[in-house]
């Protein structure tokens, strides 16, 4: 075996796509969604996605392992201080997307879709069911974050459900066992209920697990309505928009604005499609639609 073909213990998921697909396990398409027929692939078989979905579970146990474990209070308050400041140079959001693209899943039998088919998917999904301009523009860039996987970072921290730090796990996150090897559990002020927080103090106010959803929230929240940065900011923390969880750290903004990543969901989860989007013919409507809302280059 040479090294490149070693797996490497910080990176247990042969292919990113993995949390994904296991998202869709925990949480299955309801059988009434209205979508299904338009965006669910007729021509696979059910039996070949499940024994996949088997060998992937345990690459991403392990995975949540290592998420578990480093996700802290002093980790999340670093990867804020590194990447928050956004000097790694000015970008179009095109290039950025190219750049993600760069990104390359190999071993998916399901499908051979690529980081750009996904978001063009998510974001054709939700213009098919007419939403607004906004959040059209939200589905094809909720992932953009994930170029974080390029500059080098490890996966446990790039993706993954997102949660709370500084306060007690709540016990619905998924694989929560793993949290009894988090340095913080042995901080009895970041274990409350509570912890370093106030009742109702907001989720703009809480430190989340670093990953992709903080930092795209960051490069792109000058430039969208609130409504999308909550989508962007909080689409993976499934403890709150599919548990309800964390409902006491909720202020009045939160109630107003969360349901929005409760809307967007559905789309990110169940938009997959064999049939890759035609970029093509897509390109003008998004180009339109990125000028809307930005400017040439935004910093990353
Ligand atoms: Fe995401
Ligand atoms: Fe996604």
């Amino acid at each position: 075996m040479t090294d490149a073909e070693r797996p490497d213990p910080q990176n247990p998921l042969t292919d990113l796509e993995h949390w994904d697909d296991d998202l869709r396990r925990r949480y299955p398409e309801p059988a009434s969604a209205p979508r299904r027929s338009r965006f669910t692939d007729p021509g696979k078989k059910k039996e070949d996605f499940r024994n996949y979905a088997a060998e992937a579970r345990e690459s991403v146990r392990e995975f949540y392992r290592l998420n578990h474990r480093y996700q802290t209070v002093d980790l999340v308050r670093r990867k804020r201080d590194e990447f928050l400041s956004l000097r790694r140079g000015k970008r179009s959001l095109w290039e950025a997307l190219e750049y993600l693209n760069t990104l390359i899943d190999d071993s998916d039998p399901d499908t051979d879709l690529s980081q750009i088919d996904h978001l063009l998917q998510t974001a054709e999904a939700i213009r098919a069911d007419g939403h607004p301009r906004w959040m059209v523009l939200t589905g094809l860039l909720h992932d953009l974050g994930k170029v974080l996987c390029l500059y080098g970072e490890p996966q446990w921290a790039v993706v993954g459900d997102t949660f709370p730090v500084g306060c007690r796990f709540s016990e619905k996150i998924v694989y929560s066992e793993f949290f009894r090897d988090n340095p913080d559990t042995k901080i009895p002020e970041y274990q409350t209920r509570l912890g370093i927080y106030e009742e109702g103090c907001g989720f703009s106010n809480v430190l989340m697990s670093w990953g992709h959803d903080e930092y795209i929230y960051h490069i792109t929240r000058d430039y969208l309505p609130l409504e999308a940065q909550y989508i962007l900011r909080f689409h993976s923390f499934y403890a709150a928009h599919r548990e309800n969880e964390y409902e006491y750290l909720m202020d009045d903004q939160d109630r107003e604005y969360f349901p929005w990543v409760k809307v967007f969901n559905p789309y990110d989860l169940y938009s997959k499609s064999s049939e890759p989007p035609n970029l093509e013919e897509l390109r003008p409507f998004y180009d339109d639609l990125i000028s809307e809302f930005f400017p040439d280059q935004i910093a990353f």
